[in-house]
């Protein structure tokens, strides 16, 4: 088990190198500036998009009673309280269901996301995930 140490650096070498071209156009003022909205817009929105929206957002289902299509919706979580403690893999359900140690917890269910997915959601993590997303929470299915 790789102290917290060590994967807080790995993941910041990791997110180094993911930045450095959505910085190309930069000019050197801003080149190495990490910006927590644009990490979440361009990194993360579209990995929850593509694979987790289909049982997790309003517009579909809301599985497990966990929505991932509004901030408010990981932060309230699931079934099972937050699905995301900023800066804690261990104590986010989200990224313990997506490493699918558990295969009854796996996520998604069918199919194991490629490691650079996996890798990038922990970064988020590791980051305090930073979400901008305001608008239009998505409201519980009802009651548990
Ligand atoms: C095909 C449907 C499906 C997809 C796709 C899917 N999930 Fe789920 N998810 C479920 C179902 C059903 C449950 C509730 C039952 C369970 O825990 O197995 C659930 C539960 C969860 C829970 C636990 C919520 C709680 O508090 O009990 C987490 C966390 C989660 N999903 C994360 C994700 C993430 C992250 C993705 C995308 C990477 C994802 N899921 C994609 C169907 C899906």
């Amino acid at each position: 088990m790789p102290g917290v140490f060590l994967d807080m650096k790995a993941h910041a070498l990791l997110l180094m190198a993911l930045l450095a071209p959505m910085n190309a156009g930069a000019d050197e003022a801003t080149n190495s500036y990490y910006e927590p909205a644009a990490f979440f817009r361009i990194q993360i929105l579209p990995i929850l998009q593509k694979r987790c929206f289909e049982c997790h957002s309003k517009e579909h289902e809301i599985e497990g009673g966990l929505a991932l299509d509004s901030k408010t919706g990981w932060m309230t979580g699931g079934d099972h309280g937050p699905a995301v403690t900023p800066n804690n893999l261990k104590k986010s359900p989200l990224i313990q269901a997506i490493r699918h140690h558990n295969s009854d917890s796996a996520m998604p269910p069918e199919e194991k996301l490629p490691p650079i997915e996996i890798a990038l959601l922990e970064t988020w993590v590791l980051l305090g995930a930073p979400d901008p997303r305001t608008d239009n929470p998505a409201s519980k299915t009802g009651p548990k």
